[in-house]
């Protein structure tokens, strides 16, 4: 019997594909037969659609700024130009820099974070939203978090506004774009031990706080695990796909119970 998969021949671009989540969407929508664009700042990206090609997958790499105008139209073109369609768009790249406190966050890190995390997010969409229409069915899915949708966090001021901004630019964006065809969702992680989280995590804590959970927000979750990239991205795949072809314009929370406590 062959499996069901719901993204069987869809065109999917992920962001941020490299690592972490990213990586493991683009593996997983083509565990399910997308046709995946891994599109990244870094070209480690590379070895990401190497690895589905040896897998029997289809990926192609694409390098690129996702967060500027001229890097999200380049990707967008590039996906085109190499599956002739996109039905897929997943915003996923995005970046944390932990403050001591709100007024101890730099400049910098304001503007970066804002860039990344959230005008990547709009670029992208602007740019995609043609192809998305032609598809008939396309599908948007931004990657939030817990922070700055369900609950507040310290050291995560502006990382919790940029994803805040994200969720309500989808809402917005659900109700424009439903009648064109074009379905947009969040997925809103809790914590999942990426490169992400852990470097960060451990510019403050010992690798053994980390494990132990004593210093970290492990005792706070009460399935008890971080999540795995894999467990994400079998949410952004179910929103990616046709089989939540009824669903747009919902943040769907990831985070194995921390926030319904
Ligand atoms: N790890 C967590 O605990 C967690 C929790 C909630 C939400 N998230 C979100 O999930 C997403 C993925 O996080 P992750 O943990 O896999 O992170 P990660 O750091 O492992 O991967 C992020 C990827 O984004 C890429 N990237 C960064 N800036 C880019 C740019 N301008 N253009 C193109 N690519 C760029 C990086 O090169 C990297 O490969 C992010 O949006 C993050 O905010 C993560």
């Amino acid at each position: 019997m062959t499996q069901r998969s719901s993204v069987r021949g869809r065109v999917c671009l992920v962001t941020g594909a490299a690592r972490g989540i990213g990586a493991a969407t683009a593996r997983v929508l083509a565990s399910g037969g997308a046709k995946v664009v891994v599109a990244d700042i870094s070209v480690s990206g590379e070895q990401v659609a190497r690895d589905i090609a040896t897998d029997g997958g289809q990926a192609i790499f694409v390098g690129g700024d996702v967060s500027s105008d001229d890097g999200a139209q380049a990707v967008v073109a590039a996906a085109l130009a190499e599956y002739g369609q996109l039905d897929s768009l997943i915003n996923n790249a995005g970046i944390l820099r932990l403050a001591d406190s709100f007024e101890h966050t730099t400049d910098a890190q304001l503007s970066d974070m804002m860039r990344i995390n959230f005008e990547s997010v709009f670029r992208l969409s602007r740019a995609a939203l043609p192809a998305l229409e032609t598809s008939g069915h396309g599908s948007i899915v931004n990657t939030a978090s817990m922070v700055g949708h369900r609950i507040g966090m310290p050291s995560h001021a502006v990382y919790g506004a940029s994803k805040a901004a994200v969720v309500g630019l989808s809402m917005t964006l659900a109700l424009e774009l439903a009648p064109r065809g074009v379905r947009v969702n969040c997925v809103a992680p809790g914590v999942v031990a990426t490169d992400l989280y852990v470097e960060e995590f451990l510019k403050e804590h010992s690798r053994e706080d980390l494990e132990s959970g004593s210093a970290s927000t492990l005792a706070a979750i009460p399935i008890g695990k971080y999540a795995t990239p894999e467990q994400i991205a079998e949410v952004i795949t179910f929103l990616a796909g046709d089989a939540s072809d009824y669903i747009t314009g919902q943040t769907v929370v990831v985070d194995g119970g921390f926030t319904g406590i």
